[in-house]
């Protein structure tokens, strides 16, 4: 059989001129756009950033699939077993799918579990990934303090998952991105304050989209369950600047 192709494209952070030029090409050319949601009723994040740029494309339909937040493989199955069936109707007849996904498709996102079954469900499809601007480097973008440089090193962890070593990994890297925040504010601030490292955090929560919000005194949110859309980036900043000396300046032999 051969079927439509299937794009995981990234459509960035929140601010609709974050989308690229390849995602914006590729979802006015698929005749299916297939938009993520959490529940039956809420609205799909990556449909907002789309719809204020995408133009009318003409028959073009747009899938809303949805995706609960839960953690039990259990309850969560039938949901997306349901959500995979709608897309595999549409690669079966030729059509090809866009599923958008908020930042980049290679970043905790629904798409790398529909990558991972597609060639299970529908041999030999065709797969490509668009990247989007994720929510990674965004965050530092808009709160001026970069990601790193030089000799430091980045540690990237979802914090609903556990914050146990969370200590240790404050220790070990200079700069810890802390994403799916869920209820863990009070841990990570409980978790500084021992290391002294509280001033050393800044908590953002949609960045680049019209509510976004930047604190930079942790205590003020700590009362708070982490949106879907926040983050905690500590930056230690205590390895960054010249590559100590192994790149020569201009004139220098
Ligand atoms: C399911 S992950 C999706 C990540 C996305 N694929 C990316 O590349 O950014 C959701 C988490 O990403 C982070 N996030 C996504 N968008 C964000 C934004 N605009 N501002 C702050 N954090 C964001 C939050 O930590 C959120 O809990």
């Amino acid at each position: 059989m051969t079927y439509g192709t299937l794009y995981g494209v990234g459509v960035g952070p929140g601010a609709s001129d974050l989308l690229t030029l390849r995602a914006l090409n590729v979802l006015r050319r698929t005749g299916v756009l297939a938009l993520p949601r959490s529940s039956d009723y809420g609205t799909s994040k990556a449909w907002q950033i789309i719809k204020p740029v995408l133009g009318s494309v003409l028959n073009q339909e747009r899938l809303f699939l949805t995706f609960p937040m839960k953690k039990d493989p259990e309850q969560l199955r039938p949901a997306w077993d349901k959500a995979f069936n709608a897309i595999g109707e549409r690669l079966e007849r030729g059509l090809d799918v866009a599923f958008a996904t908020e930042g980049d498709p290679s970043l905790f996102s629904t798409f790398i579990y529909l990558k991972q079954e597609a060639p299970r469900r529908w041999p030999g499809v065709v797969i490509e990934v668009v990247p989007g601007v994720s929510s990674i480097t965004a965050v530092p973008a808009v709160t001026g303090i970069p990601l790193a440089d030089g000799q430091e090193r980045i540690a990237i962890v979802p914090g609903t998952y556990g914050l146990k070593d969370l200590e240790r990994l404050l220790q070990e890297f200079d700069t810890v991105v802390l994403m799916k925040l869920g209820a863990e504010i009070p841990n990570i601030v409980e978790a500084l304050d021992h290391m002294g490292l509280l001033d050393r955090a800044v908590y953002v929560s949609k960045a680049t989209m019209a509510e976004q919000r930047i604190v930079r005194n942790l205590r003020l949110v700590q009362a708070e369950r982490g949106d879907c859309f926040a983050m905690v980036i500590v930056s230690r900043k205590e390895h960054s600047g010249l590559l100590a000396g192994a790149v020569p300046l201009r004139g220098e032999a």
